[in-house]
């Protein structure tokens, strides 16, 4: 895992933004998995700036990794309501080119295997963006959950009910259940960003990086892929033991492997 802290949730989105549109120069038709929260609103305003600086979107292709069951596409507090306001409605991919569970489809099951099979037509994903809740999920894909998991639904926890009821008017109008990819499927994507802002993603964010592989915690299974960057501020950062060797080491990087110099299939872990 390489970890990159910056002093700010801006900063570090702003490197994040660059290792995407680097991908994105390199791989025009490239397919990007997407996450919703409050944490890649900053990375996605970079990605606008970019766009309207130049890069260009209108080969790409996007699945998000999760979708309320039960809000259609233009409730307020849909995911594909969010992605639309946040990103797409700002940038010029193609609309069907945009991909996300349907929180009403009839047959639940169907659809998510519907799901796995159009990210593996559109050739898999090249990155996965993720954010982490406070109990270490990633996706919905809360602890326990299998980390051989697929796309399917899931019944969210109290707390990421409660983390997440600041997004809606009443927090009991926080579904309870949501289909999201599995970490199987978040997993098989070529390179991962994680990306983890505040002093209340601390405590997760030490144990997901140092701490033990285990369901409890389901971003830690990253642990156990070849190409993830972590991106963090100083407070996200702020309780990791070995953060000064990070510091060194992204510090100290061959200037190929800096995220300016980096070129999407050379950069290691
Ligand atoms: P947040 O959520 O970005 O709103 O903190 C992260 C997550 O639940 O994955």
């Amino acid at each position: 895992m390489e970890i990159i802290t910056s002093p700010t949730a801006k900063e570090a989105s702003r490197l994040a933004a660059r290792y995407v549109a680097r991908l994105v120069q390199q791989k025009p038709h490239a397919v990007l998995g997407l996450a919703t929260g409050g944490t890649p609103v900053m990375l996605y305003q970079e990605l606008i700036t970019l766009h309207q600086e130049g890069l260009d979107f209108s080969q790409v292709t996007t699945f998000n990794l999760d979708e309320y069951i039960g809000l259609a596409p233009d409730h307020p507090c849909s995911y594909r309501r969010f992605m639309n306001e946040n990103l797409f409605d700002h940038l010029n991919i193609p609309a069907e080119c945009t991909h996300l569970p349907d929180g009403l489809a009839n047959d639940v099951e169907a659809h998510c295997q519907e799901y796995e099979d159009a990210i593996a037509a559109a050739g898999g994903l090249d990155v996965q963006i993720l954010g982490v809740g406070t109990d270490g999920h990633i996706g919905f894909n809360e602890p326990t959950s299998s980390l051989a998991s697929r796309t399917r639904i899931k019944t969210l926890t109290e707390q990421t009910r409660t983390d997440n009821a600041r997004f809606f008017e009443h927090p009991e109008q926080v579904p309870i259940h949501c289909v999201t990819m599995g970490i199987g499927t978040i997993m098989d994507s070529r390179r991962i960003i994680m990306l983890a802002f505040g002093k209340q993603k601390a405590e997760i964010v030490k144990a997901f990086v140092e701490g033990p592989v285990t369901a409890m915690v389901p971003a830690s299974v990253l642990q156990m892929h070849p190409h993830v960057t972590v991106f963090l501020d100083d407070a996200a950062a702020s309780l990791l033991s070995k953060r000064d060797y990070y510091d060194w080491v992204y510090r100290n990087k061959p200037q190929w492997q800096t995220i300016e110099g980096k070129s999407a299939s050379t950069a290691s872990s």
